[in-house]
């Protein structure tokens, strides 16, 4: 199929993860943006190790801070001239607890980061895709995007919040070649998930995995590569028409009523 993001400039904000490989290996230039220096860096070298061509570019933001975010986006310009795609994923669980109970601190950081925090990101790339009369836009949701998810009332409004901003950025944008669109992976076997499972039970984490996974159609978890086949299409040219979708990731587990 060959290299579909070569020469592309792709930003990934929560870029400390697993998707800046399969982006590197399609040939893009990266920008990795994220909170913390030595993630980044961490994330460069490994990137670096595999893929010695790639170029890629680490800058500490908060996106929840929009002057952050306002100079992410101007050192990315300023070194690779422009930005072809955006992956705008960076975001937090906050707490668990029911809607009264719920923390309105911790209810606003979730807010600030996973709403604000997609839309400066939207309100700066976008002037500068539509320069170029191209761009395409990954935003995460999450399943938590488009059901209700018991204890997470905060993630759940900021994810519903990431699908609506997406339909509006499809709509305002399209006629300048930006296409937009949203994924919302189920429960994907990330780190931070497996540890979840440590939690629940420390002596066959894998057994409170597969426990979990009953409930999804495919038996299983989804893995950090699946998504990012998923999100290397959406940021590429051959996506060219689907524009404004969310698109679930998750095994078919959201079409489910009742068990599986
Ligand atoms: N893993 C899953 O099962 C799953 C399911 C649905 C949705 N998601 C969504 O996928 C995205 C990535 O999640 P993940 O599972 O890779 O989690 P993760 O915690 O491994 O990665 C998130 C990254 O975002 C960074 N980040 C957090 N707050 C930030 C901020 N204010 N500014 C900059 N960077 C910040 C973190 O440092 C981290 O590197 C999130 O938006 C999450 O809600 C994940």
């Amino acid at each position: 199929m060959g290299k579909r993001l070569e020469g592309k400039v792709i930003v990934i904000t929560g870029g400390a993860s697993g998707l800046g490989n399969a982006t590197a290996k399609e040939g893009a230039k990266l920008a990795l943006i994220d909170l913390k220096e030595d993630a980044l860096e961490q994330a460069k070298q490994e990137i670096s190790a595999k893929y010695p061509e790639a170029q890629v570019l680490t800058i500490a933001s908060d996106v929840s801070d929009e002057a952050a975010v306002k100079r992410y986006v101007e050192e990315t310009v300023k070194s690779f001239d422009r930005i072809d795609g955006f992956y705008n994923n960076a975001g937090i669980e906050g707490k668990q607890a029911l809607i009264p109970d719920y923390d309105v601190q911790v209810f606003k950081k979730v807010i600030d980061i996973n709403l604000m925090g997609v839309y400066y990101g939207m309100r700066y790339i976008i002037p500068v895709m539509k320069n170029q009369q191209y761009g395409r836009i990954v935003n995460t949701a999450s399943v938590g995007g488009i059901r209700g998810v018991l204890n997470q009332v905060p993630y759940v409004a900021s994810k519903h919040a990431v699908s609506g901003m997406t339909k509006n950025a499809a709509l305002e944008f399209g006629r300048y070649g930006i296409i937009t669109n949203a994924i919302a992976p189920g429960a994907i076997l990330t780190p931070m998930v497996a540890g979840a499972f440590k939690q629940v039970n420390p002596e066959d984490p894998k057994k409170a995995e597969a426990e979990y996974a009953q409930n999804n159609p495919t038996k299983r978890l989804g893995l950090p590569d699946e998504v990012a086949k998923l999100v290397v299409f959406l940021l590429s040219e051959d996506c060219s028409y689907v524009n404004g979708q969310t698109i679930a990731i998750d095994g078919g587990e959201s079409n489910a009523y009742g068990i599986v």
